[in-house]
């Protein structure tokens, strides 16, 4: 039994390492691993306070609404920005992971539409490299 304990916390610890935290995917991939029911995987995990089974973190965001940004495609982005995350500016997503916010113009209107995303100015935002970003932050 001990050493079913090791393995499971040794998969988590390693998955862990690679994710952030250990997701849902990463459960039941492990109690396949071991062969042990998934509910039993989430109660050894859910022991040990090293073991992270939320992201860690919130993601801010924030999208620049002046008037460059709005114009070469703020208004979509918002509503991209929307679907990806579960929430407006504002608000917070339900899981907690996100927050979306406004900030004034950030002094690069010559790469509209930009965003700033946990400190960070990411400049020139098309979906394809929202959807990139929120992927890069959220691992
Ligand atoms: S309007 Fe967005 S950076 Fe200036």
């Amino acid at each position: 039994m001990a050493c079913g304990v090791n393995n499971i916390l040794e998969a988590a610890l390693k998955l862990q390492k690679e994710h952030g935290y250990v997701t849902e995917a990463d459960v039941k991939a492990i109690a396949e691993s071991v062969n042990r029911p998934v509910n039993a995987v989430y109660e050894t995990l859910s022991f040990y306070s090293m073991i992270l089974l939320k992201a860690p973190s919130v993601v801010r965001i924030e999208v620049c609404r002046g008037t460059s940004c709005y114009i070469k495609g703020g208004v979509d982005l918002l509503k991209e920005l929307e679907q990806l995350t579960g929430c407006k500016p504002g608000e917070t997503s339900e899981d907690g992971r996100y927050q979306v916010e406004y900030c004034e113009c950030l002094g690069r209107c010559d790469t509209a539409p930009n965003i700033v995303v946990n400190g960070k100015l990411y400049t020139s935002i098309s979906s394809e490299k929202l959807e990139e970003i929120l992927k890069e932050v959220s691992n």
